[in-house]
């Protein structure tokens, strides 16, 4: 076996002979996505929290493989060398040929090895590469797209480097499996070149479906119809979307996150998905239920912090007597629901005026848009209010020690009577007036943090002017929309995200387009109620889980079947009923969200993954698993020992009782070729539950 080199494309590497056959037991296994030590959205978060699990069934056989992104690899990574005679091997070869490239352990919880490729220390070869991409595979690249340029280089590093390694170990099969277009070019690559691995495929979002869902396109009701090439180059996308396909047909095994986006991917990308992997989370079990309420409240403390110095001059709610809702991701306006949710709040703001709540809603809104830092007013909110507090402190002490001094010397009987003059000074007096006086204000409170970019064609700011969300004093909805990703370091939100989801009371994701959405899932695991819809793949998957999911805390919007305007007055009415309950019924709706975390947990939903590398190592490899199991009778012990549980954690609730993981219901099989999508899409909810609707989807379409 010849070792593969960039420079031999198209040079086709023999299938070892019998002698070679590789053992498929205890298989190697290469994780290769674009997110690897690299935080862009949720795919970030799917690789690094299925590391735990992966890392008990694979070990020092799993390595992860990402691009070199200089400026954070530091913070992620720790350099290491390694010892693995076939790696060391392979990354000589391909460091003497000038490739640039990180390999050590991943900072995150199971310490994962890891390799990240330096695209930069080869781009003098895009062009060849760009050549040989359409020799070899029909897929044209204009010269300007930096995405797929990226993409090119990486996936060309990528099958060079398997190439490399199988031909320096040939005694075990190796699993590669692959996220999303910008990590699939090295599939088909892989394929042409006969490099004997065996590949898995799993799209997190079709790229045209999320175009078309972006713009005006009504997308659910005319899947089946878009003439998928013509839309993809209408978009200027048509070579991305060549890469996609490729990567979907040429992979062994191809799978995505839920049942709607499996449904998706047959229509756009035309290969029926062989199976669904629901994402899942590192669920932290506490010893005791108050534990996470109590994180609740701190976090809580936090907010309240910050909302008493943005809304200075105008803080006359109580805070006691407070909402705070949020939503947050990448700023995708119309697929991530932002316009539902303002559309929604304003509704509320009225309802909540109309019957004359006492309640205030804080509603925040986290999404990164382009800015010139935080303004001056949001800036001075937090300051003025840190000084108004650091003089009371002052002053506490003094009005104390003052105290103190009257108290040590009152020797008399009866009462201790002191004037407050003698208490509070004039001196201390002024200083708190003059802090007092600060707080004034003439503008109302700030909607936005940061100086917009572009404040007059942001379509967030835009709607809320349009329904007139201004923070008046008369508005019992309130918003703050923070055009940055949370971190502790900030000067005005100083809060991770995952704390200030905890000190929310309901996280609102009326999505649009969303194959899985993680926010609503985090919110589950840490005990908050959300709001999610029937387009997104975890709404779907908790209608399917558990009965009556809105007395769970999970509200789920019907954007399916019904009008805009029908689902925008649902998501009011959820939110307002959710304003009225009362801080006990508050408490005990967390207490039930936060009991749904098993179904969530990877310690479940990583057995999906493990299926579909199993599958992938039957379809490359099927003589190796007649011995085994069919002709001794004996079960293939394929390294796991048994390790996942069987079955989620009893609830009462739970509608699938009886099923071993959430994700069988997608369970993926060499059956689910001769099914209907809908089959495995079971978790969709069905029109006239009991019959067989061979030829339709599992939901009605909005006529
Ligand atoms: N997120 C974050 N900081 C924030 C807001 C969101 O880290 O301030 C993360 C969040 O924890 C989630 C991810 O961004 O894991 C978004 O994933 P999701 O699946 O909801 O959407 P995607 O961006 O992948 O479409
Ligand atoms: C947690 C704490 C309680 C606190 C409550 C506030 O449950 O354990 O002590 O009263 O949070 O809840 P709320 O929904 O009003 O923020
Ligand atoms: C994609 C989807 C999101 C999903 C994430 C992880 O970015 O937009 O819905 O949660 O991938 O699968």
């Amino acid at each position: 076996v010849a070792p593969q080199t960039a420079s031999s494309t198209s040079l086709t590497i023999a299938m070892p002979d019998e002698s070679l056959r590789r053992g498929v037991h205890k298989p190697i296994l290469f994780e290769c996505a674009w997110e690897v030590a690299n935080k862009v959205g949720g795919i970030y978060t799917v690789i690094k929290t299925k590391v735990p699990v992966t890392m008990q069934t694979y070990g020092d056989r799993y390595t992860l493989i990402g691009p070199l992104i200089y400026k954070t690899a530091p913070m992620e990574v720790e350099t290491q060398e390694p010892t693995d005679p076939a790696l060391v091997a392979t990354l000589e070869s391909m460091r003497a040929q000038g490739v640039k490239c990180l390999y050590g352990r991943w900072l995150i919880e199971g310490a994962p090895r890891v390799l990240l490729f330096d695209t930069g220390s080869q781009y003098h070869r895009l062009d060849e590469w760009k050549g040989d991409l359409w020799n070899l595979a029909g897929i044209p690249s204009p010269p300007n797209d930096h995405e797929t340029n990226e993409t090119i280089v990486f996936g060309y590093l990528v099958a060079w480097f398997l190439g490399e390694y199988v031909a320096h170990q040939s005694h075990t099969a190796v699993v590669a499996h692959f996220h999303e277009w910008q990590a699939g070019l090295a599939i088909p690559l892989a394929r042409r070149r006969h490099i004997d691995v065996t590949t898995v495929f799993t799209t997190h979002a079709t790229l045209l479906g999320r175009y078309l869902c972006a713009g005006s396109v009504d997308f659910y009701n005319n899947l089946a119809y878009f003439d998928v090439d013509h839309e993809a180059g209408k978009r200027g996308i048509y070579h991305r979307y060549c890469i996609e396909r490729a990567a979907t047909h040429c992979a062994d095994v191809f799978t995505t996150v839920s049942g709607i986006t499996a449904w998706e991917s047959e229509h756009l990308l035309k290969r029926k998905p062989d199976g669904v992997l629901p994402n899942g989370l590192n669920v932290v079990k506490f010893q005791a239920m108050h534990e996470f309420q109590n994180l609740h409240a701190t976090a809580k403390e936090k907010i309240n912090e910050f909302v008493r110095g943005h809304f200075y001059g105008h803080y006359d709610f109580d805070l006691d007597n407070t909402i705070y809702m949020f939503t947050a991701g990448r700023y995708e306006y119309r697929n991530k629901g932002v316009d539902m949710f303002i559309e929604s709040l304003a509704r509320l703001n009225h309802r909540l005026q109309q019957s004359g709540s006492k309640t205030t809603v804080v509603a925040f809104i986290i999404m990164p848009a382009a800015t010139n830092s935080y303004t001056i007013e949001a800036l001075k909110g937090q300051a003025v209010m840190k000084q108004l507090r650091d003089t009371v402190t002052e002053v506490q002490a003094r009005v104390g020690s003052r105290l103190f001094e009257h108290a040590a010397r009152f020797h008399g009987e009866g009462r201790m009577e002191v004037a407050p003059e003698n208490l509070l000074s004039a001196e201390d007096q002024v200083l708190l007036k003059r802090r007092i006086f600060a707080l004034k204000r003439h503008t109302l409170p700030p909607i936005v943090t940061h100086n917009m970019a572009d404040d007059a064609n942001d379509p967030i700011l835009n709607q809320l002017r349009r329904v007139r969300l201004f923070n008046t004093p008369g508005d019992r909805v309130k918003v703050v929309f923070h055009p940055e990703f949370l971190n502790s370091n900030n000067p005005i939100l100083g809060l991770d995200y995952e704390e200030f989801v905890r000190g929310c009371h309901l996280g609102v994701f009326p999505s649009y387009y969303e194959p899985w959405g993680y926010t609503p899932a985090e919110c589950t695991v840490m005990g908050i109620p959300s709001v999610t819809t029937n387009l997104s793949g975890f709404g779907c998957f908790m209608a399917d889980s558990i009965h009556n999911p809105s007395d769970e805390g999970i509200y789920i919007v019907d954007r399916r079947t019904t009008s805009i305007d029908e689902s925008v007055s649902a998501l009011a009415n959820s939110m307002f009923d959710f304003v009225n309950k009362t801080r006990r019924q508050r408490i005990n709706q967390r207490n039930r969200v936060e009991r749904l975390s098993p179904l969530l947990d990877w310690k479940n939903l990583g057995l999906e993954y493990e299926k579909a590398r199993m599958l992938a190592l039957r379809r490359a490899y099927p003589d190796a698993f007649i011995g085994a199991d069919e002709e001794s009778g004996e079960e293939v012990d394929w390294g796991f020992g048994g390790e996942f549980p069987l079955s989620v954690q009893a609830s009462p609730r739970l509608r699938m009782s009886g099923l071993a993981t959430p994700g069988d219901i997608g369970t993926l099989t060499e059956e689910m070729q001769r099914l209907e999508t809908s089959d495995y899409m079971g978790y969709l909810p069905r029109r006239g539950a009991g019959e067989d609707d061979e030829d339709e989807y599992p939901f009605p379409l909005v006529m």
